[in-house]
């Protein structure tokens, strides 16, 4: 009898999971991530992506250099690891919920960057500090814009 509940209880709450995803319009989406064998903070901001529905493939490669340079990440732009989705680059620990409003909007940018790596964004998680940052979107004639801002704490 016990087990039946237990194995009940496991039903419900599989199907109430599989429910917020659809209300959320949370659809799957496949990202290549680039990253160097050595960082700590990439596998952690895919995890982020994973909770939330992507599905990552996940490249380990000793020169993301040269992933930013044929993808358009200048200097400024530059992170840690470099991913692409739908046709757009993500530079560094941009939050999914940035990344499914861009694809959503479509934009004529190459894609969008958090430039270095800010205390508190997804994956640089550091006992509940925020420092303040923005995502800034980047074409290939270097125009950057602000599409977003976070509030540090
Ligand atoms: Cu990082
Ligand atoms: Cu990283």
């Amino acid at each position: 009898m016990n087990k039946i509940i237990r194995v009940l209880f496991f039903i419900l709450i599989s199907s109430s999971v599989v429910v917020h995803a659809e209300e959320g319009g949370l659809s799957s989406l496949e990202i290549e991530v680039y990253r160097s064998p050595t960082c700590g903070c990439c596998g952690k901001w895919i995890e982020h992506l994973k909770e939330n529905n992507f599905i990552v493939k996940d490249y380990v490669t000793n020169d993301v250099k040269l992933i930013k340079d044929k993808y358009g990440v200048t200097d400024q732009m530059a992170s840690c690891h470099t991913a692409l989705v739908n046709g757009y680059v993500v530079e560094g620990h941009v939050p999914v919920a940035d990344i499914r409003a861009m694809i959503k909007n479509k934009p004529s940018v190459l894609g969008i960057s958090v430039p270095g790596m800010p205390v508190g964004t997804p994956g640089m998680d550091m006992g509940g500090r925020q420092d303040p940052y923005q995502v800034v979107s980047f074409d290939k004639d270097q125009n950057y814009k602000v599409v977003n801002s976070y509030e540090g704490n």
